[in-house]
């Protein structure tokens, strides 16, 4: 007795979870009530100026453009508005929820249709969902990354259902089906290249050069959300941020920057190498903190490196390496000219991966870099030994941080690299993301305690007030003030 009903609580418990997965438009203030429109009375707007995301503004006849430098676009229209992805090459149409969709013949050819804002958001890679915790949306996100790190996509890992495919990028079939499965539960689904699939949408933050740029990506989604002037506020507190950081190092001016490189050993067989990494943000966190990174043509020239085949951007990786296709004929000789090119950098950032961060310590760098002695680095006399794993996700995956949040706080990350250059300017400041392995520092560990945004697995979001509301009898009102819930003037 005692045991059917247990089953049968069991049983109804399923059914309950699998019935909130499927994606339904929930009753809240998120949308207009006009479900047969596809325009508005004259004189309103649902997309006023004060709402649009900041950025250079062309005018042009009855709507604005608003463009960034790179990577993508937004235009506004009455009802809805056109969002280009210029990395991937797709246009994103969002319309107002609660409205009809635009007709397709207004729109252009190959656009995609979402309803907006988003409420119930699948998230199969890590790194959209920084922004979205910058963005306070969480609670919208129906599924997420096995891999993710930050503390609420954890919480949400143990719910059930809540656990998105991860994608396997070399077999494009098995991906397409694995994403088919979350339609009938996500109003969308985010990923980092574009997909045929209607309900996907491609966020390419990584693909932009610039660290800042990346940050500004967080505007892209916003506009998803319907939050894009509150989106780009958080973007321009992080930019004014990273600036003030930048023109404090700057007053110090340092009599010679420091040389700090990223290097790791790569062990791939049949490929073995030293690496020394060029990537532009890495450069550029480099020159921003106050010091100068390794010349990418005198490192070139030493005999025997070769630029790295797996290289995805034009001089980015240097290879010291042998072996079939290696520069060097012999390990020893490799060894012996990536140590020489030691000798001469100040701050090291060590990039090796280790399957386990925790067990990665000074005594693990130096069988790494077959070094044994540390007289000749002056990175070792001074102690300034980091690498990237100094905020990452639990045991067994470890997933470092460095590639979810760090993406979207640039300017928090190069406070880490201004302390790590200049310890003295920064006295007992231990460093987020990357950790000094040369002072025994120890990873953080983040847990899905750390989630307070997300309370339980049934949570519904808090509303996000369309910017008017239409009355009974056709009045449109605008909204006064937000809270936890959408306060109108009243109608009329
Ligand atoms: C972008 O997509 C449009 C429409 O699908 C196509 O006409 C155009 O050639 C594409 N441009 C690039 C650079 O791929
Ligand atoms: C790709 O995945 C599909 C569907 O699971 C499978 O049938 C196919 O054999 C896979 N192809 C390769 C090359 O692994
Ligand atoms: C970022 O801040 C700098 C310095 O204050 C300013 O010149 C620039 O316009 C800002 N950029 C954006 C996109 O807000
Ligand atoms: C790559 O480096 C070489 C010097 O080794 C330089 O001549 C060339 O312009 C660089 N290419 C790019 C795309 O930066
Ligand atoms: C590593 O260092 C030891 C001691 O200096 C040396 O005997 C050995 O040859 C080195 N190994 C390589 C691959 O250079
Ligand atoms: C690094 O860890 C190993 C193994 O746990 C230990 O034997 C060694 O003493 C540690 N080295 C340092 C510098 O803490
Ligand atoms: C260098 O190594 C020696 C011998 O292991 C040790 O006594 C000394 O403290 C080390 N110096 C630094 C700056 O780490
Ligand atoms: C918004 O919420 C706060 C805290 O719950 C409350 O004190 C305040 O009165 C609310 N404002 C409005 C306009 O509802």
């Amino acid at each position: 007795m005692q045991w059917l009903s247990l089953l049968a609580l069991l049983f109804v418990h399923q059914h309950v979870v699998t019935a909130l997965q499927v994606y339904q438009r929930p009753l809240n203030q998120d949308c207009v009530s006009a479900p047969n429109s596809r325009s508005l009375p004259s004189g309103s707007q649902y997309f006023p100026e004060d709402f649009r995301v900041y950025g250079e503004t062309f005018d042009e006849s009855d709507h604005v453009t608003v463009e960034f430098a790179q990577g993508f676009s937004v235009e506004y229209f009455d009802t809805y508005k056109i969002v280009r992805n210029t990395i991937v090459n797709e246009t994103y149409v969002l319309y107002q929820c609660g409205l009809q969709p635009p007709s397709t013949d207004s729109l252009p050819e190959g656009s995609k249709l979402f309803s907006v804002p988003l409420d119930s958001t699948a998230v199969v890679e890590t790194v959209p969902l920084a922004f979205l915790k910058e963005l306070g949306v969480d609670s919208r996100l129906q599924s997420v990354s096995s891999y993710a790190v930050g503390s609420c996509a954890q919480k949400l890992l143990t719910c059930p259902g809540r656990t998105a495919p991860s994608l396997d990028t070399a077999n494009a079939t098995m991906t397409t089906t694995d994403l088919d499965a979350l339609v009938p539960y996500a109003d969308a689904i985010i990923t980092s290249s574009a997909y045929a699939l209607d309900q996907v949408f491609a966020f390419s933050a990584t693909m932009d050069p610039g660290v800042l740029r990346r940050a500004e990506w967080v505007k892209f989604l916003g506009v998803f959300f319907n939050m894009d002037a509150s989106s780009s506020e958080i973007f321009s507190a992080i930019n004014e941020s990273y600036f003030q950081t930048v023109s404090d190092i700057k007053s110090r001016e340092p009599a010679q920057p420091p040389l700090m490189a990223f290097v790791d050993y790569l062990d791939y067989e049949p490929d073995f190498a030293f690496e020394v990494q060029f990537a532009p943000y890495k450069l550029q966190y480099t020159e921003d903190a106050g010091a100068v990174g390794p010349d990418y043509a005198e490192v070139a020239a030493i005999p025997g490196v070769i630029p790295s085949p797996f290289a995805t951007i034009p001089n980015g990786t240097l290879w010291f390496s042998w072996g079939e296709g290696g520069g060097f004929a012999t390990q020893a000789e490799a060894v012996a000219a990536f140590q020489a090119f030691l000798q001469t950098v100040d701050i090291v950032i060590d990039e090796t991966y280790a399957a386990d961060p925790l067990s990665y310590n000074l005594t693990k760098f130096y069988q790494t870099y077959n070094i044994t002695s540390n007289t000749s680095y002056p990175f070792l006399r001074t102690s300034q030994v980091f690498r990237e794993d100094g905020l990452i996700g639990p045991a067994p995956s470890y997933g470092l941080d460095w590639f979810e949040g760090a993406i979207a706080r640039p300017d928090l990350v190069l406070g880490d690299f201004a302390a790590a250059v200049a310890p003295s300017e920064y006295p007992g400041r231990r460093p987020t993301w990357i950790r000094n392995i040369a002072l025994g520092q120890q990873p953080t560990i983040i847990s899905d305690q750390n989630c307070n945004q997300v309370t339980s697995c049934s949570e519904r979001p808090s509303p996000i007030c369309p910017y008017i509301s239409t009355c009974p009898n056709g009045n449109v009102v605008q909204q006064e003030a937000v809270n936890t819930t959408c306060v109108y003037v009243p109608c009329s």
